[in-house]
């Protein structure tokens, strides 16, 4: 037996024969005589192993051992639970005190990140992401992997929206589903994240986020309410966060009362990595697992007895001041979540790591997520026309995986927009490259690199500009930038004087198309007016060159939609509009409300530059005979759509709800429906998008003795079914 039972210095195998031999030992009292069942077929008795657990060896699975794990009790056979970043990848191997492994075999496959798979609008895609997730986690000898970030995106200047996934609690929902069940599939717990409201980076650990009720109930709940609910995600994580006055962690009404008590929740909640304070609070509320790593970041052996769910609460429960039944719980909820991934039972999935078919699913996932904002018509390129290319703009060449903070991906290999244009068009397309502009901190518009890149573009017969932003300089912490963790952007300008080489290769070459890398928004009026062609790229993981080179070449037909707005400028945010980034103060106040997103440019009559749920396709297609029908369950919306152009292509048909007539205010509609098909040109195909109650209904703060709640307010309803939030297609009303 190694010198502490480590989970990673076993081969998964050998490691559940042990188990098996060591809990046969252990719990069945001794040894066996050849009639009892042996552990194997003996289902892990969880009470009866809390029952026989010392307080010590308690309390050591309630906090972290080492920088990725929480302690396990070798005396019963109880591995550490073993956890992995991050989103979009299994990260890199680590020692136990968080530096990186130097041996290990751990470049794996990375996958487009979160607000890519969120432009799919798929939700069976959702669910291949997670299995690919889940069985390269498996193989790596993880138990949880530390994703989905579902937090929603409020502020374009969010360093982490990146990872996120919408500004809209439903597709929030939808699209966490197949992926919390893609992974958990594979016998791999997920850690939805960051409950709740971590949605700036700014003073992550400090800040306190106030908002009113009903923003609570209908913007940031929803998302962790369908992901525990319906995806029967295994583990939540608190987020670093105060909300409205408590530490996430320590937060008795986000944790037992809503996610408990409301939510019906029984997995783990383990906290953000040192986002617990206090021992007392945190013992008390059923947070299980304190995680962490040496605050002093020497990422040497911090002391993790010393941790407040540590020592701190041997003493308390020594001295009466804590019942050891709330450490029961905990180590209950623990054991319990180990026993649903089969760690005691020697029948987990194996997983599976860089298969092809892990590297087919991440260049699909990248197909479908390529939005494209704008086209007169300048794309596809044919290829047949396009002799000489010009590729401008140092992001067609650069790497991305590695970047961006604990989600970073050491990627067996990540296809760069430069190498997919090379691959697809081989010899018979002269392809010259000219970066454009420097990646450097504070670096600005580069004259040379500008007439170089002026003069490849004057040059060809097509351009295709790569650029955007970047997770950072280098891929470490203190290099983070713009899409990143532990730092927001400064603005929504694209940096290092991108819209002057823009402009300049615009007034070169019209026939340029802009294809911009980056997690969310940028402020592109410099240059939107004058551009023919313009393609949000996102962050489009291992296959993303390939996926783009397809796109623009034809090859694929792009059906990606933005699951967030484009604002035209910052100041049209919300969230900087009727909010303030919080400047010099640990106040985050969520003062637009409800008006998150499209709700504030629909509601308050703002012009984005490109809205929510907008994509453009290659063919067309036509929205006819709308039937909404009230039905048992909520409403029936029926109608028929039909691809009317020369080429195959998927349409997300997106429905929304507005209230006539309501009491309170309401957004002037709310996505409650969505379908994505796929038609040949010239076929038609009925959709039936059916909406439950659910979707009328509105929150009511409690006032007095009305205690307040979901209302289904009776009246007439307005369902509209469009190409997007503001391509409304097809209207009809029905009274509820
Ligand atoms: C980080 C992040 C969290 C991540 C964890 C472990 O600070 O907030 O998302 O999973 O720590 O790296």
């Amino acid at each position: 037996m190694p010198a502490h039972f480590t989970h990673a210095s076993l081969r998964r195998p050998d490691r559940l024969r042990l188990l098996a031999l060591v809990t046969l030992l252990t719990t069945a009292g001794g040894c066996q005589n050849s009639q009892e069942p042996t552990t194997e077929n003996r289902p892990f008795d969880v009470d009866a192993t809390v029952a026989s657990m010392t307080l010590e060896e308690k309390v050591g699975m309630t906090h972290a051992n080492s920088a990725f794990t929480s302690g396990g009790v070798e005396r019963l056979g109880i591995p550490e639970l073993v956890m992995s970043d991050g989103p979009h990848g299994v990260r890199h191997e680590h020692t136990r005190y968080y530096d990186k492994a130097t041996d290990a075999e751990d470049a794996g496959t990375y996958l487009p990140v979160g607000t890519a798979l969120a432009a799919t609008w798929n939700e069976e895609l959702g669910y291949a992401f997670g299995e690919v997730l889940g069985r390269e986690t498996a193989y790596r000898g993880k138990d949880v992997i530390l994703g989905p970030g579902i937090n929603i995106i409020r502020d374009p200047l969010n360093g982490r929206n990146f990872e996120y996934m919408t500004e809209d609690p439903f597709l929030n929902g939808r699209m966490a589903v197949g992926y919390i069940k893609g992974v958990q599939d594979q016998g791999v717990a997920t850690s939805v994240k960051h409950f709740i409201a971590n949605s700036l980076e700014y003073e992550r650990r400090f800040v306190n986020v106030e908002m009113d009720e009903r923003t609570f109930r209908e913007i940031y709940l929803p998302g962790f309410k369908t992901a525990v609910q319906e995806g029967g995600a295994l583990t939540v994580m608190a987020a670093y966060n105060k909300f409205r006055g408590d530490w996430s962690a320590e937060s008795a009404f986000l944790l037992d009362d809503v996610l408990r008590g409301e939510f019906g929740y029984e997995g783990i909640v383990m906290s953000d990595w040192n986002a617990v304070h206090r021992t007392l609070p945190a013992a008390r509320v059923s947070l299980d697992i304190e995680m962490g790593t040496d605050l002093s970041q020497e990422w040497n052996e911090p002391d993790y007895d010393a941790y407040f769910l540590a020592d701190p609460v041997i003493a308390m429960v020594r001295d009466g001041a804590l019942d050891e039944s709330i450490i029961d719980a905990k180590v209950r909820r623990i054991l319990t979540v180990m026993k649903r991934i089969h760690m005691f039972s020697g029948d987990r999935p194996a997983g599976a790591y860089n298969t092809p078919e892990h590297q087919a699913v991440a260049r699909r996932i990248a197909d479908e997520s390529l939005v494209l904002l704008k086209n007169d018509g300048l794309l596809p390129l044919a290829r047949d026309a396009v002799k000489r290319l010009a590729v401008i703009g140092a992001n067609a060449n650069r790497k991305h995986a590695g970047g961006g903070g604990s989600s970073q991906v050491k990627a067996l290999y990540e296809v760069t927009a430069l190498e997919g244009l090379r691959r697809l068009l081989g010899d018979g397309v002269e392809i010259t490259f000219a970066p454009g502009y420097d990646i450097a901190p504070d670096a600005t518009a580069n004259e040379d690199l500008i007439a170089s890149a002026v003069e490849a573009a004057g040059a060809a017969d097509a351009v295709i500009y790569v650029g955007g932003l970047i997770h950072g300089y280098t891929d470490a912490w203190d290099d983070n930038a713009y899409d990143a963790e532990v730092l927001d952007k400064p603005d929504m300008m694209l940096p290092f004087g991108q819209d002057a080489l823009i402009k300049a290769v615009l007034a070169a070459n019209a026939n340029t198309v802009i294809a911009l890398q980056s997690g969310g928004p940028v402020d592109m009026r410099a240059w939107v007016s004058d551009t023919r062609a313009i393609v949000q790229a996102w962050y489009g993981g291992m296959e993303g060159g390939n996926a783009l080179a397809a796109m623009l070449f034809g090859e694929v037909n792009p059906s990606g939609k933005l699951p967030m707005t484009f604002p035209a400028r910052l100041a049209d945010s919300p969230a900087h509009a009727l909010a303030s980034y919080p400047d010099e103060q640990l106040l985050i106040e969520h003062t637009e409300g409800l008006f998150v997103g499209y709700r504030y440019f629909d509601s308050y009559d703002v012009e984005p530059a490109f809205a929510f749920g907008h994509g453009l396709s290659y063919t067309q297609f036509a929205y006819a005979d709308l039937s909404v029908e009230s039905v048992d369950e909520g409403v029936e919306v029926r109608l028929t759509v039909t691809n009317t152009g020369d080429r195959a292509g998927a349409e997300v048909v997106q429905v929304y709800v507005h209230d006539n007539e309501s009491s309170l205010k309401r957004p002037v509609q709310e996505l409650k429906g969505f379908d994505k098909v796929e038609l040949e040109p010239g076929a038609s195909a009925e959709l039936v998008i059916p909406l439950d109650k659910t979707a009328f209904e509105y929150y009511r703060p409690a006032k007095g003795p009305d205690e307040g709640g979901w209302l289904l307010e009776p009246g007439l309803f307005s369902v509209l079914v469009g190409s997007s939030s503001r391509d409304i297609r097809l209207r009809g009303e029905v009274e509820l």
